[in-house]
């Protein structure tokens, strides 16, 4: 993959593919690191004298403009971070965008409107896609993904525009698949993997490759109740997918696989419900377990303890709510305090949890920006705007 680095883009207009996919809420925008996540690159773009017009989205808009999906509250947030005027264009490829695109000078950065306002975006069709990335093409003399957080989408302004410039991969493209590939070409071992998150069915297909690759993966968050109902405790209100039962005993066979031994049930899913530690022999039927116990939290950190490569993805309970935040904090503390292993957050909702935490992100060897990229690269599976920057 040729690097941003290496491409001469004085006086010329840079069309950056940043992933600025980050939580708005009423025009506030909450957790940033994808935000600064993309500030070096943009910050090198405009040292070298390049004019930068920067393409992102953010959630999921149903193919038509929606201001609660707009990028405005994330031009002023990335205007303040990067100490440079960001100018933001009310539309993706439209009137305003080739407005901003033709008055700004390098020096200052276009941000365009939120790219899923096209349906084209994330079409099936390649030619409406295609059509698409004309336009954005047509603003530019270069392209640079720094998404790492979408390469594993085919959408026009991931794949398709990559095909119509001259491109290269981004810093955070770059240092995120370094990371990666150690993770999976030859780890250093042991090599455990820590999985939360809501769903089993979520991370089936990433569960099913690292398997045979780990020495083992411990379980929390949503997703260890259908394994604790596999192994034949009942879980009451918990979290359960029945359909996923039979595949969790397959999983549990490996002997790999690590669980808790106490979670905190609660009676509703509020901060202010009642609840206490329980043993996992013993869930009332009419509570719900939120997070893992203190004595799950000391198993995994047992289970831990000595591992040369450790991947974390999902917390480890509804650590966004105080009285079920300390499982997530106590794995979070385990796996920051591991002397000399590669360390590696995957993104999405752990990347949050750390930083709401409060937990210094310097004690892990790397957080990822990309929570579904980096699970689908664990995979093994061929990222298109990977595949397509390597061309
Ligand atoms: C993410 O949040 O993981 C990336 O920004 C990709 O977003 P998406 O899952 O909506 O494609």
């Amino acid at each position: 993959m040729r690097l941003a680095k290496d491409l001469d883009v004085e006086g010329k207009r840079v069309l950056v593919r940043s992933d600025l996919n980050v939580p708005v809420t009423d025009g506030v925008v909450g957790d940033d690191g994808r935000i600064r996540a993309s500030v070096p690159l943009l910050r090198d773009l405009l040292d070298r004298g390049a004019l930068p017009v920067v393409t992102a989205h953010l959630g999921r808009p149903k193919g038509s403009p929606d201001p609660a999906f707009s990028l405005a509250p994330v031009a002023t947030r990335l205007e303040q971070l990067l100490g440079a005027p960001v100018v933001a264009a009310a539309d993706v490829v439209g009137d305003s965008a080739a407005k901003a695109v033709a008055d700004q000078q390098p020096g200052s950065v276009v941000l365009l409107e939120n790219v899923r306002f096209e349906a084209a975006e994330t079409s099936k069709d390649d030619a409406e896609r295609g059509a698409l990335a004309d336009r954005l093409a047509g603003f530019a003399d270069l392209y640079v993904d720094d998404a790492f957080g979408a390469v594993h989408r085919k959408h026009a302004s991931v794949y398709d525009v990559a095909q119509r410039l001259p491109h290269a991969a981004g810093p955070l493209v770059a240092t995120e698949v370094d990371v990666l590939k150690r993770l999976t070409e030859d780890p250093a071992r042991p090599y455990a993997v820590v999985l939360g998150g809501s769903k089993v069915s979520d991370k089936l297909t990433v569960i099913e490759a690292l398997l045979p690759k780990v020495d083992s993966l411990l379980v929390g968050g949503g997703m260890c109740f259908t394994f604790l109902k596999a192994q034949g405790h009942e879980v009451g209100a918990s979290l359960l997918e029945e359909d996923q039962l039979e595949t969790c005993r397959a999983f549990l066979e490996t002997g790999k696989v690590v669980l808790p031994v106490d979670v905190v049930a609660a009676e509703r899913f509020a901060a202010d419900a009642a609840h206490d530690v329980v043993p996992v022999e013993e869930i009332p039927s009419d509570r719900m377990g939120l997070d893992i116990g203190p004595r799950s939290v000391e198993l995994f950190r047992d289970a831990l303890a000595g591992a040369r490569t450790v991947f974390w993805n999902g917390p480890m309970g509804v650590f966004e709510m105080a009285p079920y935040a300390e499982g997530t904090r106590g794995v979070a503390e385990a796996v920051a305090s591991l002397d000399g292993a590669l360390t590696v957050v995957g993104g999405g909702d752990s990347a949050a949890a750390v930083r709401a935490l409060g937990i210094d992100e310097s004690r892990f060897t790397h957080i990822s920006t990309g929570g579904g990229a980096s699970l689908e690269y664990l995979e093994g599976k061929a990222l298109p705007g990977l595949t397509v920057l390597e061309d």
